[in-house]
């Protein structure tokens, strides 16, 4: 049986025989009869030194060509390391190849290669240190995602990836059909007949899991749904992406004051958590990524989160001395920019913007006694700006059909979420936290595309 080296590195025992398997890092070839392998398992950030002598019967015919990528098992003895660098090193007794890498054409050799080129190699930058890394961080944070809503009595609740409905209204999503694109049947006219369609009507890849999430809330009290969400929006920045996951609770009996504190502590928890557990990947991104990533979380996790009306932050950003590319004006929607300035040089931290105009919101954000304003936040994070957009929701039957209306919608379509109003209707809040934001928070990675294995956006599908 194996060894994963995370578990060599971190136990005190010595002078045993073990079994590790890897993929080989570099091979030095020694003078005094042996050859050096750097092997990674994927289990953690370090290698292992390997020591394989060249009394080894297959030295010649495999150690020898043994380059980086290559995939091999080593038994041997674990033993307390002489030289400098590591603490531990396997010394080979057997040696076995199960692949080897040819050097001239593994794109992964010792040569520096950037985030860009890698974009192009999904299927291999795993094998690098940056993306184990992000792999590890994404791990712990998804793990510890659940045990946070665990541990307050939430359930998982998984909800649809093809839906006929759009939560976010904002008409950006991928068309899910079988119906053929060139001779797709039709009505008199001349639009397409959807009932021929496979679901028998029009359906896409769900925005967001909120509203069959909030169904759920009105039933068991507290849920979340954690999902891939996608959205067709042409938005080539940093911080976008196609498909992403997104994590959503939603409380019955809860607004919005309720809504930010769960937030905060959620937010609060998994800095933590990541600070805990991932201390070797975390010195990585510092030493190699963004310089003080450490310390921010360490900030972050203990720091209380800022709190601002829209119409507070409006006020501010007006009196800021700084020229904004986007103009300051009530009514307008925050831009990175903006977002970023409030979270870095007013705040300096997280804040949780509340009560925003209702008309730059979704439909379902409770409307605020003002008629103007809805019960909606957004958390703000310095350099990442949105990472948790949430409200508390429209309870009245009569105010949700009237905002349907005024929208253009049509409330027959949304049936079974009116009906959540008319059968014992409750104020209910919820949130829903962009996952990889929080990943790029974490490792201080300057692309999104950088922190999910398989980025989709605009133009960009590899693998
Ligand atoms: O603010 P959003 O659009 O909110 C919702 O979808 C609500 N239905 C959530 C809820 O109340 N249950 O998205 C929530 C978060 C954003 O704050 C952002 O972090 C992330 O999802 N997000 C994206 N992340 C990556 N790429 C994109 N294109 C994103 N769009 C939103
Ligand atoms: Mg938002």
């Amino acid at each position: 049986m194996k060894t994963r080296i995370n578990a060599l590195l971190t136990s005190p025992k010595r002078d045993i025989p073990v079994q590790v398997a890897g993929w080989v890092r570099t091979r030095r070839d020694s003078k005094g009869g042996f050859s050096f392998i750097e092997l990674n398992d994927g289990s953690c950030l370090a290698n292992l030194q390997i020591i394989a002598p060249a009394t080894l019967a297959n030295y010649e015919k495999d150690v020898l060509n043994l380059h980086p990528g290559a995939s091999i098992r080593v038994e041997g003895l674990l033993v307390a390391s002489s030289g400098s660098g590591q603490s531990i090193e396997v010394k080979a007794d057997q040696l076995t190849v199960y692949g080897f890498s040819d050097p001239l054409a593994y794109p992964l050799g010792k040569q520096k290669i950037n985030f860009d080129r890698l974009r192009e190699l999904p299927h291999l930058r795993a094998r690098t240190n940056t993306f184990g890394a992000i792999a590890r961080v994404r791990d712990v944070l998804s793990y510890e995602l659940h045990r946070f809503f665990h541990e307050r009595g939430f359930f998982y609740v998984h909800t649809p990836i093809i839906t006929s409905n759009d939560c976010e209204g904002a008409g950006a999503m991928f068309q899910v059909t079988t119906l053929d694109p060139h001779k797709p049947p039709r009505h008199a006219d001349g639009k397409v007949d959807y009932a021929q369609d496979f679901f028998g009507a029009k359906t896409s890849l769900t925005v967001s899991g909120q509203l069959e999430g909030e169904t759920y809330a009105c039933a068991m009290g507290d849920i979340y749904t954690f999902g891939p969400t996608f959205r067709a929006e042409n938005s080539n920045t940093r911080r976008h992406l196609s498909e992403f996951w997104m994590v959503e609770p939603e409380m019955a009996f809860a607004d919005l004051n309720d809504d930010a504190l769960l937030a905060e502590a959620f937010l609060r928890h998994l800095f933590q958590a990541v600070l805990a557990q991932c201390g070797a990947d975390l010195q990585f991104f510092d030493q190699r990524v963004l310089p003080g990533v450490v310390a921010r979380l360490e900030r972050l996790a203990t720091a209380p989160f800022g709190r601002v009306t829209y119409t507070e932050a409006i006020r501010l950003l007006e009196a800021a001395p700084v020229t904004f590319e986007f103009p300051v004006k009530w009514g307008m929607d925050l831009q990175s920019e903006h977002e970023r300035y409030l979270a870095e040089e007013v705040f300096k931290g997280p804040v949780v913007v509340t009560d925003y105009p209702a008309e730059i919101k979704a439909f379902y954000m409770r409307r605020n006694p003002d008629g103007k304003t809805v019960a909606a936040m957004d958390v703000l994070l310095p350099e990442v700006g949105e990472i948790i957009g949430g409200s508390q929701r429209e309870e009245r039957l009569e105010v949700l059909e009237g905002v349907l209306r005024d929208a253009g919608l049509n409330p027959a379509e949304y049936g079974h979420y009116l009906d959540l109003r008319r059968y014992g209707s409750v104020p209910h809040a919820g949130f829903g936290l962009g996952f990889e934001r929080l990943v790029q928070f974490c490792t201080g990675m300057h692309n999104i595309r950088d922190v999910i294995p398989y980025p989709r956006a605009p133009g960009c599908m590899r693998v």
